[in-house]
């Protein structure tokens, strides 16, 4: 079989393009432990109020025993509940979500914050922001005529404030 010299050169550019990225991406998952979201908890959305755990009065930031927090929140058209949540700069922080109504997706801009909030299951992530400042919570699934305007605000600041 016949194979221009150049087509064979842009083969192996292809082949040489997708060895690094999936070499990339093998890195990034086993020796930096690196993986997308992933928490399997399922949860009644149309009785959130009635459970323990997204009940109003346990919702916001809570200190657990290892100094780490965890911050619980509610997605429903069209906003995040609590409207503002504050944490501390350098520490590990759980998001716990779960939405009230229909699909939506939450993401903090310019950090790793970012899932999907599927009704029915519960969506964790934890990360640290590294610098103080405001921030916000966006909702980054459509998930109706108010989608552009479903935030709430971040802010992290200075340890020991
Ligand atoms: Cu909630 Cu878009």
């Amino acid at each position: 079989m016949h194979i221009d010299p150049l087509e064979k050169k842009w083969i192996y550019v292809v082949i040489l393009i997708t060895v690094v990225m999936v070499g990339s991406l093998a890195y990034a998952a086993v020796m930096v432990n690196m993986h997308p979201p992933s928490n399997v908890e399922t949860i009644d959305s149309k009785k959130l109020h009635l459970t323990e755990e997204f009940a109003e009065d346990n919702l916001g930031v809570e200190t657990n025993p290892d100094g780490s927090l965890t911050v619980r929140m509610v997605a429903a058209r069209y906003s995040f509940y609590p409207q503002e949540i504050e944490v501390p700069v350098d520490t590990d922080v759980t998001f716990r979500l779960a939405s009230f109504d229909v699909l939506h997706g939450v993401h903090v801009p310019f950090s790793n914050m970012s899932t999907m909030v599927v009704p029915g299951y519960v969506s964790q992530v934890t990360t640290r922001f590294s610098r103080p400042g405001e921030g916000q919570f966006l909702c980054n699934e459509y998930c109706g005529l108010g989608h552009d305007y479903m935030w709430s605000r971040l802010k992290v600041v200075p340890k020991g404030q």
